[in-house]
């Protein structure tokens, strides 16, 4: 695993849009593994800046989501499919048929996660996986249990998951309480792995998942064992690490 620790937020978005885009320069056809949430949002920002300075070439990549709301259309406001639109796919040259996410009102969820599945395999598998982390370790929507899937699932959400995603709804009870999300062999899988997170609210998380031991009451804690980590924080998350 290597470890960077950034000042602040910002420049750990500008470190992470630089990460990505030198993966699309060596291999322009990359199929990427990406997040939602609040942390790689400023990375997002800088990447559709450096493709308007045509810095980055987006149309040969293809993009799959970790994870989706379950019962959330995809053009749902606070679905992940509107939160890739508004905050990414829009403003990029990306062909929309490149970018995949879990249908979140798909009729059988177990065709709709086992379609999912085959169609990252089909891909070749990811090669650049960009992950946040819950305050609970989680990463997807895999969160902590005594088991954890393997591949694409319908899982439940924890009530802290549940309570902290609340402030992207107007109160939690409309906060689903499932979601479809990508195994942790699929993310284990990816070929690279960009792990992010700022801010004192996942120190935490990031001190356990570093600890040395692996658990599956702390998902991340898995990625200790991958081949290609990096773990990218700021000083706040940063700052219970050893
Ligand atoms: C959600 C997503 C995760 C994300 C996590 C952290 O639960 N499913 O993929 O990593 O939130 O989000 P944030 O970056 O907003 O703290």
């Amino acid at each position: 695993m290597r470890i960077i620790i950034e000042k602040d937020y910002e420049s750990l978005s500008k470190k992470a849009s630089l990460l990505v885009a030198s993966q699309i320069l060596l291999k322009p056809d990359s199929v990427l593994g990406l997040a939602t949430g609040s942390t790689p949002l400023g990375m997002y920002k800088n990447l559709i800046e450096m493709y308007k300075r045509n810095e980055v070439d987006f149309s040969k990549v293809t993009t799959f989501n970790l994870d989706e709301y379950y019962g959330l259309s995809p053009d749902h406001p606070q679905s992940y499919n509107s939160y890739m639109k508004n905050n990414f796919f829009d403003h990029i040259n990306i062909p929309p048929f490149k970018c995949h996410l879990p249908k979140g009102n798909a009729k059988n969820v177990v065709t709709e996660c086992y379609t999912y599945e085959d169609k990252i395999s089909k891909c070749g598998g990811i090669d650049f996986q960009v992950l946040g982390i819950g305050e609970n370790g989680h990463i997807g929507f895999n969160e902590p249990d005594d088991s954890l899937n393997v591949l694409t699932n319908l899982v439940d959400l924890r009530s802290q998951t549940i309570e902290a995603n609340s402030r992207f709804f107007e109160s939690s009870c409309q906060v689903p309480k499932q979601a479809i999300s990508i195994g942790i062999a699929t993310i284990m899988k990816a070929k690279k792995i960009l792990l992010l997170a700022s801010g004192e609210n996942k120190a935490e998380a990031i001190a356990q998942m570093t600890s040395g031991h692996v658990t599956t009451k702390v998902p991340a804690s898995l990625l200790q064992t991958h081949q290609d980590l990096i773990l990218l924080v700021d000083e706040q998350a940063g700052k219970l690490l050893k």
